[in-house]
């Protein structure tokens, strides 16, 4: 690939703009300044700098966040901050998305990526990926919640029943359950569909991904391997 073409689909900016940092002597490769924009490039494990920064060629990107309280998972957020405000402009131009949505006032794992393909895999309703939270109620969890949990539940104008597995009483008001489906507010409707409310909501862990040791607000690039467990599906 061009190295310009290269700059171009890693970000930064149109082809015209990359041309000309180019020529202005912006990138280096191995120790090397190179200024033809038309230079060939081998992609396997690139690494360039561009004004210094160094950064390695990903054909796609796939991010986990650890999402911080007060965020909202779209691009015009309204009456609270975007999550998109985390990422630095190279990252936004890729046109990175949020995998699925997670309430501004939910933490947790949240994944972005700019692979439409993997998008597609993780959020399709069909696909099946459980998603585990944590959550602190209102009201004691009793056992009988919880059965009704794992039995399912109907969610108001939404078809079928509603199983979580893995219901686990973490504390008299914590609660660990996976679900299946990704439907709007479905853990917060799902329990007061048994009569008790989410007061704080946590999702530890996608597929077989957990965070990491990622504190609140930071992120990392997934490995091979972490997006693999990413897509785990039980069913
Ligand atoms: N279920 C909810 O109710 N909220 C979330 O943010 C995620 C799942």
């Amino acid at each position: 690939m061009f190295l310009e073409k290269m700059l171009q689909s890693q970000g930064f900016g149109s082809r015209k703009y990359c041309q000309q940092i180019i020529k202005n002597g912006a990138i280096e490769i191995n120790s090397e300044v190179i200024t033809n924009p038309k230079q060939k490039l081998d992609l396997k494990d690139l690494v360039f700098s561009v004004y210094g920064h160094e950064y390695t060629y990903r054909e796609h990107v796939y991010i986990a966040l650890n999402k911080p309280k007060g965020y909202e998972c779209s691009h015009q957020a309204t009456h609270h901050f975007s999550v998109f405000e985390l990422f630095d402009e190279v990252l936004l131009n890729r046109g990175l998305q949020c995998v699925g949505r997670l309430d501004q006032d939910t933490t947790g794992l949240l994944l972005l990526t700019d692979d439409g393909q993997y998008l597609q895999a993780l959020t399709h309703p069909k696909k099946h990926v459980p998603k585990v939270y944590q959550m602190h109620t209102a009201d004691a969890v009793t056992m009988a919640q919880v059965e009704q949990l794992e039995h399912g539940v109907e969610l108001r104008n939404e078809s079928g029943v509603f199983v979580a597995t893995g219901v686990k009483i973490l504390a008299e008001h914590q609660l660990e359950m996976t679900v299946h489906q990704g439907v709007y507010h479905q853990v917060k409707r799902m329990l007061a569909a048994v009569g008790n409310k989410v007061e704080q909501l946590h999702r530890a862990k996608v597929g077989q991904l957990s965070l990491d040791g990622l504190d609140e607000g930071e992120w990392m690039y997934l490995t091979a391997e972490q997006i693999e467990q990413s897509k785990f599906r039980a069913l």
